[in-house]
C-alpha cells in the first residue's frame, strides 16, 4: 500500500510495532532541506514554508508575518480575511491553536508561536502539473497531504500537523462557455468552468450579471472544493437540489500524480466519488464544470417570531409545543414553494433571540421564508394557516406570542446580501447534526418529538443556553434530483427536508489542557445526542459538512449505503492513503493525534 522501505524504517524509529505512521520532521525519512529545495525547483519555485499570519503577534515575529498583529488581532474573527491566507482556517483549534493572536478564543499567554498542528510546506498551486509533481512527491516518501481551498471548514479537514498543504486559493479560472459538448451525453450544455480555489460570491456575482443563479451556500467566501464533495446546501437548493448534482465535470490531480478529466462518461467511479462522497479524500480538484440557472425575478422574505410570554412554566412548556408544531408544518411549506432558514434558541440565547425581558425555560424560534417569483400575500395565505395550527397547540395566544410579516425583497442580490454575511471565524466548536425527513416531523408523535428536540437543545451551561440553526435546504429539489446526477451524496437527502445543526457543547482549549482534549470532552458530551438522532431518524444521516466529525457512526451517517463502495474507490486513486481527513472514508485505519501531530495506521 506504501512504500515499504519508509514504512519499516520508520516503524524501527518512531513508532510502536503495531502502527505504521505517516513520517514527521522527527523521523530520518523526513526530507532534507535540499530535498524540499529540489521539490521546490520542479514546481516553479511555488513552495512555501508555513509562516503563520499571527506569528506578528509574538516574540521577534518569529515567522516574519508581513501582517501586524492589530490588524490580525481586529479581523481574527472575519471568516473572508481568514480564507486569503496559505496556512489559515477558520477554526484554527483543529491546528491544534498553534499561533494565535490575543484576540483568539483559544489564546494562551506564553505559549508561543509554532508550526505545530499546521502543515510544514504549501504548495501555492498555479497549475495542475504542480500538483500533480508535488503529490506524487509527498505520497511516494510517505507524507501527509492536506488540500485547503478557502480553510472554511468547521472541522479543520484543510490542515493537518507534519502536512504538505496544497493551496488552491490562485486556481481561479471563472468563465463561461455556452456550448460546452457534454462527453457523457454528447450534448451541448450552457455551463460554468470555474478553478477550483474560487469562491461562490465570485461565481454569484459573474452570474446575477448574467441574469442567472448557482448553488452557492449563504455566504459568498465559502469555497467550491470542500463544500461541492461534501454536498452544498444553500438558498435554492430546496427548488435545485445540492451543489455536488449540479457538477458535470471535474479535472482532479491524484496522489500517484495523474491529472484526470472525470465524468459521467471517463473515470466515471471517481466522479461519482467526488460528487458527495467527501472533501478531501479521493485527489485534489483543480476545476469544476459547472451548470447554473435563472435567476429568480424577485424574492419574498418572510419573518416569523415565535416566543413564550412571561417566565412560567406553563407558558414555557407550551412554547415547546408551539416549536415542534412549527417543524412538523415545514415540509408542506417547502412541497407548496417556501425555502428558509429557522433558528432555535434556549436560555440567554433565547432571551437575546426574542428580545424577552425575563429567564425563560421555554424556547424561541426565529424562522426566516423566502421563495421565489410569487407575493407575500401567497406567502401569508401558507404561513398563516400554520400560525393558527401553532397557536393553538400553545392552547391559545396567552401563553406564546407570534408575529409574522411577509414582503417583497427585490433581486436575487438584494436577498443574497440580507442573508448572508455572518462570516465568523475563529470559534471553538463541535456540532450535531441531522436531516429530518416526513418520517421524523410528521409521522413521529408531536410528544415525543418535543422530547427529541428537548435533547437536541440541550446546552452544557443551561443559563448560557444555546441555538440551532435549522435550514430548509431539502425536499423537492434534492428529492427530483435525476439519479445521474446524485453522485455519492448520501441517500437520506433524498427524504431530507430540514438539515438541523445543534450546538451546546462547550469546547474550551484554555479550560482543558490541550485542544485534543478540549475536542474529545466535547465530542463525548455529543454522544447523548447523536443517540437522541438515531432513536428517532434510524434511517436519515448527518450532513458531513456540518456535523461531529468525532461521530462513532460516521460511516452510517455520513456516507450511509455508499461507504463500502467510497473505501475502494479512496483505495483505486489514493492507495498510499496520503490524504486524510477526521471521518473521511477509511479514516477508522487511521488514528490522528492532535497531541503529538502523529498520524499512524491502526489505534
Ligand atoms: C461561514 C461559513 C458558511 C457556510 N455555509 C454553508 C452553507 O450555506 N451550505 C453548506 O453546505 N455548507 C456551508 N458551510 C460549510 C462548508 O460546506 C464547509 O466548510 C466546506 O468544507 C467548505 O469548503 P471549502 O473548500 O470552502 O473549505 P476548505 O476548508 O478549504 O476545505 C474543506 C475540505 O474540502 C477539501 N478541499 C477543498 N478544496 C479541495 C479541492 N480542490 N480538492 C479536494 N479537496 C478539497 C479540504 O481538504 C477539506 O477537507 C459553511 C461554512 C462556513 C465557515
Ligand atoms: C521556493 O523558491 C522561491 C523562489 O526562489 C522562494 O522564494 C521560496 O522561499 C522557496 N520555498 C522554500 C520552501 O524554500
Ligand atoms: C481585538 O483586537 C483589536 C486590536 O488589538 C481590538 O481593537 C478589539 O477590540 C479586539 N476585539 C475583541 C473582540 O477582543
Ligand atoms: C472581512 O475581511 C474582508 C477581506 O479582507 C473585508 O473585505 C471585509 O470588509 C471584512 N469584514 C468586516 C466586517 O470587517
Ligand atoms: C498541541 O498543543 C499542546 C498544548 O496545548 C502541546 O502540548 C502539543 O505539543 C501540541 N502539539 C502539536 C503537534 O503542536
Ligand atoms: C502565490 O503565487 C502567486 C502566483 O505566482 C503569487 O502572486 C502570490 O503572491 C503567491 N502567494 C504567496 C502567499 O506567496
Ligand atoms: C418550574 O419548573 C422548575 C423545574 O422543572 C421547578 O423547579 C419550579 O418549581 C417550577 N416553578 C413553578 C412556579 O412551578
Ligand atoms: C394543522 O394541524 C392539522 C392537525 O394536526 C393538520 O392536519 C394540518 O395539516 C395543519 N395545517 C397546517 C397548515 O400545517
Ligand atoms: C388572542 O386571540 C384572540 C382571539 O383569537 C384575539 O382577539 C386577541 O387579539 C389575541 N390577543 C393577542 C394579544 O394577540
Ligand atoms: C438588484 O437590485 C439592486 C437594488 O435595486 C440594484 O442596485 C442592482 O443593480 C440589481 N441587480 C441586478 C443584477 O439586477
Ligand atoms: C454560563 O453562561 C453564563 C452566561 O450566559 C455565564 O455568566 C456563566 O459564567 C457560564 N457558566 C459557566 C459555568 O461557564
Amino acid at each position: 500500500m506504501w512504500p515499504v522501505t519508509v514504512a519499516v524504517f520508520s516503524l524501527a524509529v518512531t513508532a510502536s510495532a503495531s502502527a505504521v505512521c505517516k513520517v514527521t520532521p522527527h523521523d530520518a525519512e523526513w526530507p532534507t532541506q535540499a530535498e524540499w529545495a529540489s521539490l521546490n525547483n520542479s514546481i516553479d519555485h511555488q513552495l512555501l514554508s508555513t509562516a503563520p499570519v499571527a506569528s506578528s503577534c509574538w516574540n521577534g515575529n518569529p515567522f516574519g508575518s508581513p501582517v501586524s498583529c492589530s490588524t490580525v488581532n481586529s479581523a481574527w474573527a472575519n471568516a473572508s480575511w481568514q480564507s486569503q491566507f496559505p496556512e489559515s482556517i477558520d477554526y484554527p483549534i483543529f491546528a491544534n491553536n498553534s499561533c494565535l493572536p490575543p484576540n483568539a478564543s483559544g489564546y494562551v499567554k506564553g505559549r508561543g508561536c509554532l508550526i505545530g498542528g499546521m502543515p510544514q510546506y504549501i504548495v501555492n498551486a498555479t497549475s495542475e502539473e504542480q500538483v500533480a509533481t508535488a503529490l506524487k512527491w509527498a505520497s511516494t516518501r510517505n507524507i501527509r497531504v492536506v488540500v485547503k481551498g478557502t480553510g472554511h471548514d468547521l472541522n479543520g479537514r484543510s490542515s493537518g500537523a507534519y502536512a504538505l498543504s496544497i493551496w488552491t486559493y490562485n486556481l481561479r479560472k471563472l468563465e463561461r462557455h455556452t456550448s460546452w459538448r457534454d462527453p457523457s451525453t454528447g450534448r451541448s450544455e450552457d455551463v460554468y468552468i470555474v478553478g477550483s480555489g474560487q469562491q461562490w460570491g465570485n461565481v454569484l456575482n459573474m452570474a446575477l450579471e448574467q441574469g442567472r443563479v448557482v448553488t452557492t451556500g449563504q455566504d459568498p467566501s465559502v469555497g467550491l472544493g470542500g463544500y461541492i464533495q461534501g454536498g452544498g446546501h444553500g438558498p435554492i437548493s430546496r427548488t435545485y437540489g445540492l451543489a455536488s448534482s449540479h457538477v458535470l465535470q471535474m479535472t482532479v490531480v491524484t496522489t500517484e500524480g495523474q491529472v484526470l478529466v472525470v465524468n459521467n462518461a471517463e473515470n466515471q467511479d471517481l466522479f461519482w466519488a467526488l460528487r458527495g462522497g467527501g472533501p478531501g479524500l479521493y485527489g485534489v480538484v483543480t476545476e469544476y464544470v459547472i451548470r447554473h440557472h435563472p435567476a429568480p425575478r424577485n424574492v419574498v422574505m418572510g419573518n416569523l417570531l415565535i416566543a413564550p410570554k412571561g417566565s412560567s412554566n406553563h407558558s414555557a412548556e407550551m412554547s415547546w409545543d408551539a416549536a415542534v408544531t412549527h417543524l412538523s408544518s415545514l415540509p408542506d411549506l417547502m412541497d407548496a414553494g417556501l425555502a428558509g432558514a429557522c433558528m432555535v434558541a434556549v436560555g440567554d440565547m433565547a432571551m437575546s433571540f426574542g428580545s424577552l425581558d425575563q429567564f425563560t425555560s421555554g424556547v424561541v424560534i426565529k424562522q426566516v421564508f423566502w421563495s421565489f417569483n410569487s407575493t407575500p400575500a401567497a406567502m401569508k395565505t401558507l404561513v398563516n394557516p400554520v400560525i393558527a395550527n401553532i397557536t393553538q397547540a400553545a392552547g391559545g395566544n396567552s401563553s406564546i406570542s407570534v408575529s409574522f410579516t411577509a414582503s417583497n425583497t427585490g433581486n436575487y442580490s438584494s436577498f443574497y446580501s440580507a442573508i448572508s454575511g455572518s462570516e465568523v471565524a475563529g470559534g471553538e466548536s463541535v456540532v450535531s447534526s441531522r436531516l429530518l425527513g416526513r418520517h421524523e416531523l410528521i409521522e413521529t408523535p408531536l410528544q415525543k418529538q418535543k422530547e427529541y428536540l428537548k435533547t437536541a437543545m440541550r446546552s452544557q451551561n443551561e443559563t448560557a443556553g444555546t441555538y440551532a440553526t435549522v435550514g430548509l435546504q431539502g425536499g423537492p429539489g434534492v428529492r427530483n434530483t435525476a439519479e445521474e446526477q446524485w453522485g455519492a451524496l448520501l441517500p437520506a437527502w433524498r427524504s431530507a427536508y430540514l438539515h438541523f445543526i445543534s450546538n451546546g457543547a462547550t469546547v474550551d482549549s484554555k479550560a482543558a489542557s490541550s485542544p485534543k482534549l478540549a475536542l474529545q470532552k466535547a465530542a463525548h458530551w455529543n454522544e447523548a445526542k447523536e443517540r437522541m438522532w438515531r432513536e428517532w431518524s434510524p434511517n436519515s444521516g448527518a450532513y458531513m459538512n456540518e456535523a461531529n466529525p468525532y461521530t462513532s457512526n460516521f460511516k452510517q451517517d455520513f456516507y450511509g449505503s455508499n461507504y463500502e463502495r467510497l473505501v475502494q474507490i479512496k483505495a483505486k486513486y489514493d492507495p498510499s492513503y496520503s490524504l486524510f481527513v477526521l471521518s473521511g472514508v477509511g479514516s477508522d485505519q487511521w488514528h490522528y493525534d492532535l497531541d503529538t501531530g502523529r498520524l499512524c495506521k491502526g489505534n
